[in-house]
């Protein structure tokens, strides 16, 4: 099982490639929560996750032979940049097959570190089966995203960096997709400071690792859905489902508004820009889903800040709707004239902003003197929600809220 000693190697190969990236005290999340937040910002690591800390050390390891035939590895995301960065700095060479339908932004991205991109497979498991073809054809090395020991030493540097910029630390929060990630944290912490708790977050729609812990063996899940595309991931691996339940001390969940109303937090309080898995700990700890002190010393491992525009965008609606700050209502109005203008008397009493109107006189949902209105509209949040909606509907409409 993975050691120590792994890491401590790791980290001397991993060095002048990866970054060693800064912790921060967050005073906007201490006082939301009563704990002491630190967040360890791996969004800024090279590549924009850590992933280049566990490629590096794996192809680093690689007989002269190995790195004269190159590697090979299947990803849509972080892993592909990081595999890609990590074998051409040292100048070997690597093929990386994506899904067919990948996003441009991240082919693009993964073809920029110097990699050659192969499309293949409708999705991953598809592109993985033709990473192992290419492994058998042209004699590469499989770079595995995280059931692999060098790997997850590399991404264990992590704990190391937090317990030396942090030995004050009592509990590290870890996203979990394959479990790559916090196998290496865990085993960093609990054979250098056993005390400190390590906590693993999985998405709502992707929580193979709390059902595999229940159960006592490997659970794979038919099918998986969330916003964290990073930990979307079906099942741990062998190795990591081992070294989790040895070494990680609780696993929890939250659900993608959840995530969502982290992500935001963290763009408009802290401008930092993270992905979906990377707002993923620190969403464990604003919704308190573990128990902690008040005081404690909490580091949320914010690991990647890949994530693309539309994406975005869709997460910061969500994270408004939720935080009270978008509402989209629909109501009926007479069709006269005037009829508008005194609902939106009510609206300017409020201050309630409009992003857009629709007014559909031709809706078949209502009666033919009658009018639809759905408007868009910039709240300040759920009090100033419920006043209004409050004010609309004494006011006699009849008011649905469609987010
Ligand atoms: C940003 C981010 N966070 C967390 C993870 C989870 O890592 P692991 O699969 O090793 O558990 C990933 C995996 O791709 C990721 O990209």
């Amino acid at each position: 099982m993975l050691e120590l000693s792994d890491i401590l190697d790791a980290r001397e190969r991993v060095r002048e490639t990866a970054r060693h990236t800064p912790l921060e005290y967050s005073h906007t999340y201490s006082k939301l929560t009563g704990a002491d937040v630190r967040l360890k910002l791996e969004n800024f690591q090279r590549t924009g996750a850590f992933k280049i800390r566990g490629a590096t050390n794996r192809i680093a390891t690689l007989s002269d032979a190995e790195k004269d035939a190159g590697v090979v590895t299947a990803s849509a995301g972080n892993h592909a940049q990081g595999v890609a960065l990590a074998a051409t700095r040292v100048g070997v060479d690597a093929k990386i097959v994506m899904p067919k339908h990948a996003p441009n932004s991240k082919v693009e991205a993964t073809q920029s570190y110097g990699a050659e991109v192969v499309l293949d497979g409708a999705d991953y498991d598809e592109a993985a089966d033709r990473a192992h073809e290419i492994e058998r054809e042209d004699n590469r090395t499989y770079v595995h995203a995280f059931d692999d020991e060098y790997v997850m030493a590399g991404q264990g540097t992590i704990g190391l960096e937090i317990l030396e910029d942090c030995p004050e630390v009592e509990t590290v929060v870890v996203p979990i997709g394959g479990g790559g990630l916090i196998s290496g944290i865990a085993t960093a912490i609990k054979e250098l400071q056993p005390d400190v708790r390590v906590i693993g977050v999985q998405a709502e729609g992707a929580s193979s690792a709390a059902a595999s812990l229940d159960k006592g063996e490997r659970v794979s899940l038919g099918g998986v859905e969330t916003i964290a595309d990073g930990i979307a991931t079906r099942s741990l691996g062998e190795r990591t489902f081992e070294i989790i339940r040895e070494r990680v001390d609780e696993v929890v969940t939250v659900s993608d508004p959840e995530i969502a109303v982290a992500l935001v937090y963290l763009l408009e309080r802290s401008k930092t820009l993270v992905e979906g898995a990377g707002a993923v700990p620190l969403a464990a700890v604003l919704f308190e889903k573990f128990d902690f002190e008040a005081d404690e010393t909490i580091v949320p491992a914010l690991c990647g800040g890949n994530i693309d525009l539309n994406t975005l965008t869709n997460v910061i609606v969500r994270g408004l709707v939720e935080t009270g700050r978008y509402l989209k209502i629909r109501t009926v109005l007479k069709d006269q004239p005037g009829a508008l203008e005194d609902l939106l008397e009510i609206f300017t009493v409020h201050q309630a902003n409009i992003y857009a109107i629709h007014h559909d006189r031709t809706s078949r949902e209502v009666e033919m003197s009658d009018t639809e209105v759905e408007i868009e509209l910039e709240m300040r949040g759920p009090e100033h929600v419920d006043t209004f909606l409050a004010d609309l509907r004494s006011a006699g409409y009849e008011v649905d809220v469609l987010v």
